[in-house]
């Protein structure tokens, strides 16, 4: 198993080395997709036991933008938005570099600091794993979050698209799987729980994906008061358009390689129910009860409305 600790740097720009990582894997068990950190499942092309230990004494800046996630929550959409919101304010190239901080080689990592500020970074990491020097620093983190059932759903075509990460002969297996938390980056219910444990209305603003997608050009203007640029009615109209799921799917090539459809593939809220049995729609119900009834994050979720047959 190669792992992301072996990339040798190339001088190209880190996101799209990482991306041709991700594509041109060539591996296929599992067992070598694999990396298992702190009882953690971590897809083992992009992470590596010598980038976690490095995270470890990472600096964050007290200007810089952390996106957080559970994968397929929305991380790619809430990345561009920055880019281009910091584009706008700061005269920018509105793509992004490398973004996710525990993915590629320490090597990767350490060139972070070379970024100009404002930094975006993002990252799927549980709440316990996330550098505590974005607590020191008190970075603004915002958390994006999506409704479970297509979560999963998402989850699932990922899996089947993306050669970095095991493929399912079944939706019912990957269901077990993703219930049971047996997937890259753990059980979605636990990560929301402990987020909603942790959570300090000072610097955290939670947003979900299903408000985005109602009524964008607010959630853009919310994203951006949370980090307080300021943007003109002009600007914020100007973001949104340049970041709907068309128009993020058009420009996929540029930004995401041959990898683009696997990231940008359908972008709706209810694909669930075209996946999910009315035994699996129950098992959810339960575990969203156990975890996030009557929670601040459970209540955001929206729950009887987008998860429900
Ligand atoms: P689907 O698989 O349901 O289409 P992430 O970036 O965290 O990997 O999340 C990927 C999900 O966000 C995919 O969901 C993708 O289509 C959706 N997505 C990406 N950009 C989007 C946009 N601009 N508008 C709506 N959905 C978007």
């Amino acid at each position: 198993m190669g792992g992301a600790g072996t990339y040798k740097p190339t001088g190209k720009n880190d996101r799209a080395v990482l991306l041709e990582m991700i594509h041109s894997t060539t591996n296929t068990s599992a067992e070598d997709l694999l990396f298992s950190y702190k009882g953690m499942l971590y897809p083992s092309i992009l992470c590596s036991l010598e980038t976690f230990q490095a995270l470890e004494t990472f600096e964050a800046r007290e200007d810089d933008l952390l996106v957080a996630t559970y994968p397929k929550n929305g991380t790619n959409w809430l990345i561009q938005i920055l880019c281009e919101i910091v584009s706008l304010v700061h005269h920018r190239e509105p793509l992004p570099d490398a973004t996710m901080i525990e993915f590629g080689s320490p090597e990767i990592l350490a060139r972070f600091k070379d970024r100009p500020s404002p930094r975006i970074l993002s990252t799927h990491l549980d709440f316990k794993n996330i550098p505590k020097s974005f607590f020191e620093k008190k970075v603004k983190i915002l958390l994006v979050l999506r409704n479970p059932k297509d979560t999963a759903v998402s989850f699932y075509q990922f899996h089947n698209s993306l050669p970095a990460l095991p493929s399912y002969n079944s939706w019912a297996t990957f269901f077990k799987d993703f219930t049971n938390g047996t997937v890259v980056y753990g059980q979605y219910f636990d990560f929301v729980a402990t987020w909603e444990k942790h959570f300090d209305e000072k610097t955290m603003m939670a947003i979900t994906f299903e408000e985005m997608k109602l009524d964008f050009p607010s959630a853009v203007k919310k994203i951006s008061e949370f980090f307080q640029f300021s943007l003109t009615e002009e600007q914020i109209h100007l973001v949104a358009n340049r970041t709907t799921f068309n128009s993020m799917k058009e420009k996929s090539e540029n930004t995401h390689g041959k990898l683009g459809d696997s990231f940008f593939r359908k972008g709706e809220i209810g694909d669930w129910k075209n996946y999910f049995t009315e035994d699996q729609s129950k098992v959810v119900d339960t575990m969203f009860e156990k975890y996030l009834a009557g929670t601040k994050l459970g209540k955001m979720l929206n729950y009887d409305k987008y998860c429900k047959f």
